[in-house]
């Protein structure tokens, strides 16, 4: 491919030609959007570092959810703030605990909406960690039966998929069993398979107020450093019944997630955290970038990398821009979002 035999800009001259060309596609199928819902009544609080993401009582997330359902969006994630919080985490895996009571909500208002619930103990902890603390730590084994429980508590509200968060060793296979044994074999689980200690998930943490009371979440999430580790953390999850991988942060790990397209025949899902989010959401408040263009090119950069679903704040607006688009394009005018 030698100039001038081979011009590379005749193909993106028009563009009819860069739509046919194009190798990477978005679609709302591929979102799932993360929501917060909060113990009590009349609640729609923004969380200050995520405009237009907030911390919202069950009659006003459902109403989200239906917006949400009818912009396309096929799915949520849902995260808890509970009424009370314990060393044990008993929300969690409470029959009427804050996430059953919304998934129950969630599936009678909106059938058709996926409710994916996150499966972790420091939405419900006091101390604000993962799981059960021991001399100091977090204990691996202790917090297993805990996250079992509490994965199948979501089933039985009527949870459509189950995503443990928590990093610790053998939950996919503990979660697994307590599924299969108690009558849910056919409920899915998406691992967080791959999750690094970030500082991205600050703004979540605001969001779920589930800060580390003390020390930090390094016992048990990734190194940033480490990329050999993520293909045997995947490995693990995979060999335990896993059905969808996940990585998480997402921009600063699009490596990761290329490594584990390329090394399982499992789908991949991405998170595009908190982070992520607010960095859009501040650098286009200050008149730094173009929003649009700039969310539908992370989305892009995320299915490029090998991505097949895309777990971001973003869901409602890549929608709605994905609307657009077709309608623009109806119209002879470029749908990429971009001008
Ligand atoms: C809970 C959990 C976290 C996120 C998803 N599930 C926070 C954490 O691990 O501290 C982060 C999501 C985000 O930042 O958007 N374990
Ligand atoms: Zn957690």
């Amino acid at each position: 491919m030698f100039y001038p035999v081979y011009r590379a800009r005749r193909i993106r001259g028009k563009e009819v030609f860069r739509n046919m060309v194009r190798e990477t596609s978005i679609s709302a199928n591929d979102l799932i959007y993360p929501m917060f819902s909060a113990f009590g009544k009349g609640i729609k609080k923004e969380i200050s570092s995520m405009p237009g993401i907030y911390q919202q009582s069950i009659e006003n997330i459902v109403e989200e959810a239906q917006e949400a359902y009818e912009l396309g969006v096929p799915a949520v994630i849902l995260f808890g703030i509970p009424e009370q919080k314990d060393a044990m985490g008993s929300d969690a895996y409470s029959e009427t605990g804050i996430i059953q009571e919304t998934i129950r909500a969630i599936k009678k208002s909106v059938p058709k909406l996926a409710v994916i619930t996150d499966v972790c103990m420091c939405e419900y902890t006091d101390h604000g960690h993962c799981g059960v603390i021991k001399n100091g730590d977090v204990d691996n084994d202790e917090t297993l039966e805990l996250l079992a429980r509490e994965a199948l508590s979501h089933a039985q509200a009527g949870a459509d998929m189950v995503a443990p968060s928590d990093m610790m060793d053998g939950r996919v296979a503990a979660i697994r069993e307590s599924l299969d044994n108690n009558g849910f074999n056919h409920i899915p689980l998406m691992s967080y398979a791959v999750k690094y200690a970030s500082g991205y998930y600050g703004p979540f943490r605001e969001a779920a107020e589930s800060t580390p009371q003390f020390g930090d979440r390094r016992s048990y999430q990734m190194d940033p450093g480490n990329r050999l580790e993520a293909i045997r953390e995947a490995r693990m999850d995979v060999e335990e019944g896993a059905d969808i991988l996940m990585v998480k942060p997402g921009l600063p790990y699009l490596d990761i997630v290329r490594e584990v397209r390329n090394e399982f025949n499992l789908p991949t899902a991405v998170y595009n955290v908190s982070g992520e989010y607010s960095m859009v959401k501040a650098a286009a408040k200050m008149g730094w970038i173009d929003e649009d263009r700039v969310i539908m090119e992370t989305m892009m950069s995320f299915k490029r990398a090998g991505a097949d679903l895309i777990l971001t704040y973003h869901s409602k607006e890549v929608a709605k821009l994905l609307r657009k688009g077709y309608e623009a394009e109806l119209n002879g005018r470029c749908g990429c979002g971009c001008r």
